[in-house]
């Protein structure tokens, strides 16, 4: 402090100080002879010389040294933009050069902070995971834009605030807990419901050891699981209708079969009635494991379609003499209406499987003597095939379930066609690899259209 007030005003005080001893003597003087007027006028050069000097050394050496001081302030402060400028050789200029070049490598050595800070907080920003950092008292110090998706409200919600009082899921209290206690990573589960939407969460408790490996505190990870979870029951759901699907006409021939080793064997017509009731099953069993094989096969990462020029009116041509009978059987007239000298590039084995599907759906769920009408037109870069029927339709409410596997609005109806529910899981499949479109217009009892758009040349597919 009292450095400080000399370098403020020292030129004001010393030149006040001399000023008064100069008047003092000057007053003596008046009073003097000559030879003390000559001594007085020495005194008075002396003190012009003194004040000279006073300057001098004040330019030189105090003004650069406030100079510097002033900067090195500005340091101390955080402002590492600062620099002096002051033209001086020397000690001083020595001295202004080593405080420019810290000044420089401090404001570097902050920017470089800066990016890895920046850097730092992008990957934990951006990561699909959400991230709670916690110190060893249980503040909590960082959670990330994904945390904060999940569990909504903003950073300062959070941050500075002990984690049980701001999260509210036991899940979580336990892990942090249970990292604290075990000092090893910890691993649990739980369900939160996010916008309506109820999503299986896993979390991972980590302990932060220091360099003394002591414990500093925990990193939580959460985990949006919800598309695994799904995926897993949609398997199990597979196995189990696949077991069930197998298992009814399994259970079926084997009962039959007994029945005829039992003795039934020697009655001519039910022999003849059981037979034919194991050749139905036996034939159900071989579709559905076709149905299968064919579904897989879609599935598979490296399937390709065999892509020929597919011309639609031989196509058809194919099909229906397989198709008509199964109409007649039911009296069902069955109308086409087939654009001239439509071609597609396509899997013309796979559209076959697309009509014959549809046809087959519109026969089964449409009553005797009722009416189909098959059409394909051109829609110029794209085909268009539609099945439509005056069946007995489908509810709005289950029209967006007919692509799922095994699905069946009517399932004691649609098993007595023989159906398992994958036909058309196979149509959608088919019309996708092709990058096709398919949908479905339907009414109760008054019928359905089946509309099937595939794109005439396919650049994007292999
Ligand atoms: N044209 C249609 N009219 C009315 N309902 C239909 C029609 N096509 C399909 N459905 C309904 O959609 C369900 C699913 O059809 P899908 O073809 O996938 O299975 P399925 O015909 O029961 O069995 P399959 O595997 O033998 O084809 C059917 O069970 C039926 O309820
Ligand atoms: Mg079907």
């Amino acid at each position: 402090m009292r450095l400080r007030s000399i370098f403020t005003k020292p030129l004001a005080s010393y030149h006040a100080g001399i000023f008064f001893l100069v008047l003092v003597t000057g007053v003596f003087i008046s009073q003097l002879t000559e030879e003390h007027i000559i001594l007085g006028s020495i005194l008075i050069v002396e003190y012009v010389l003194l004040l000279v000097m006073m300057l001098h050394v004040y330019e030189k050496y105090m003004k650069p040294i406030r100079k510097a001081s002033r900067a090195v302030d500005e340091l101390v402060k955080g402002n590492y933009r600062t620099r002096i400028h002051h033209d001086a050789g020397g000690s001083i200029g020595e001295l202004n050069n080593k405080l420019n070049a810290l000044a420089r490598n401090l404001s570097e050595f902050r920017m470089q902070e800066q990016m890895q800070e920046e850097q730092l907080s992008t990957v934990v920003d951006n990561t699909q995971s959400g991230l709670v950092l916690i110190d060893e008292k249980g503040y909590i110090h960082l959670v990330n834009r994904k945390f904060l998706s999940m569990f909504g409200g903003h950073p300062q919600d959070y941050r500075s605030y002990l984690y049980y009082d701001v999260l509210g899921n036991e899940t979580i209290h336990e892990t942090v807990q249970e990292t604290f206690l075990y000092e090893k990573n910890i691993k649990k589960s739980f369900t939160q419901t996010i916008d309506l939407d109820k999503k299986y969460i896993e979390i991972i408790g980590a302990p932060i050891f220091n360099e003394r490996n002591m414990l500093k505190g925990a990193v939580l990870l959460l985990y949006d699981i919800t598309h695994l979870k799904k995926l897993e029951v949609m398997r199990k759901d597979f196995v189990a209708n696949v077991s069930h699907e197998l298992k009814t006409p399994i259970t079926s021939i084997t009962g039959f079969a007994e029945t005829l080793l039992n003795g039934a064997l020697n009655d001519k017509e039910t022999l003849n009635s059981f037979l034919t009731i194991i050749y139905d099953e036996s034939n159900r069993l071989q579709g559905l494991i076709e149905d299968l094989l064919t579904l897989s096969k879609l599935e598979k990462d490296d399937f390709r379609l065999t892509r020929t020029t597919v011309q639609m009116d031989r196509v058809i041509g194919d099909i229906l003499p397989v198709i008509q009978p199964r109409a007649d059987k039911k009296e069902i007239t069955l109308t086409t209406d087939i654009g001239e000298n439509i071609t597609l590039k396509a899997d013309g084995e796979r559209i076959k499987q697309v009509i014959v599907n549809l046809l087959t759906n519109a026969i089964s769920y449409t009553p005797e003597k009722g009416n189909i009408m098959l059409r394909v037109t051109d829609e110029g870069e794209t085909v268009h095939i539609t099945v439509s029927d005056n069946g007995i339709g489908i509810h709005p409410e289950y029209v967006p379930r007919i692509f799922e596997r095994f699905y069946r609005v009517d399932k004691a109806r649609s098993r007595n066609t023989g159906g398992t529910g994958l036909g058309l899981a196979i149509v959608k499949h088919i019309v996708e690899v092709h990058h096709g479109n398919i949908s479905v217009e339907s009414e109760p009892d008054k019928g359905s259209s089946f509309h099937v758009l595939l794109p005439k040349h396919d650049e994007t597919s292999p």
